[in-house]
């Protein structure tokens, strides 16, 4: 199998692309729009055909590559049924089986991040999204986020996977890159909690600033064919 996660520095953002192998079908998840000619460079060098492209929920910090890698690889551009965005071919619903040529992922709805974050299961490792991140959780004060949905999401779904699960998030801002359930459930300081109340109290009094590239990215990640200047 081939696996490499790509890290944008402007925004924290970690891009996964997966194939079974050389020469074979390729799935991207959570691409950024300026990084998109090294993804297809390396596309390039190993052979590999892009088919599918997901972004795990509508991104407030980066504007997402999935239209254009569209544009370049004539890939199918994939989210969860709840998202927004008008760039999506094709729609996917909780529990729901994705494949690509001898690898299969199943979908989680995983809401309060925003209402449109869904998880992706593969194997051995979830693509978290925001929903889980490592030593913590995304922030659910906008875009229809909800703690008490993302509290649920954590524990009712994400958490009761078997505990060496390996956990692949959307972001990092303090340089990890990976971890596991068992982990998150020991060592997760928001996830230390013994209610949703006590979960919805951390969640509600970060006070965080908004994302400097929000007011441009979630517009034209929901109409990315839109002009906006
Ligand atoms: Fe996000």
């Amino acid at each position: 199998m081939i696996f490499r996660q790509f890290f944008d520095n402007i925004s924290s953002t970690y891009t996964y692309v997966i194939s079974s192998g050389q020469g074979r079908e390729a799935l991207i998840i959570d691409p950024v729009l300026e990084k998109v000619d090294q993804y297809i460079k390396l596309l390039n060098e190993l052979d590999l055909k892009l088919v599918k492209v997901i972004d795990t929920h509508i991104h407030a910090d980066h504007v997402s590559g999935i239209g254009e890698l569209r544009k370049k690889t004539k890939c199918i551009t994939l989210m969860g049924e709840r998202a927004p965005a008008d760039i999506v071919s094709m729609y996917v619903k909780d529990n729901e089986k994705i494949q690509i040529e001898k690898i299969e992922l199943k979908t989680l709805y995983t809401p309060g991040h925003t209402d449109d974050s869904y998880s992706f299961l593969m194997n051995d490792r979830v693509f978290t999204g925001d929903t889980l991140l490592i030593k913590g959780t995304g922030r659910t004060d906008f875009q229809n986020g909800d703690p008490y949905d993302s509290y649920n999401s954590i524990f009712e779904r994400l958490l009761k996977l078997p505990e060496d699960t390996l956990i692949y998030p959307a972001h990092d801002y303090k340089g990890e890159n990976v971890s596991t359930i068992g982990e998150e459930k020991k060592f997760n300081p928001r996830l230390q909690v013994s209610s949703a109340e006590e979960y919805a109290s951390i969640m509600n009094n970060l006070n965080l600033s908004s994302p400097e590239m929000m007011d441009i990215a979630i517009p034209k990640n929901i109409f990315p064919r839109m002009k906006y200047e």
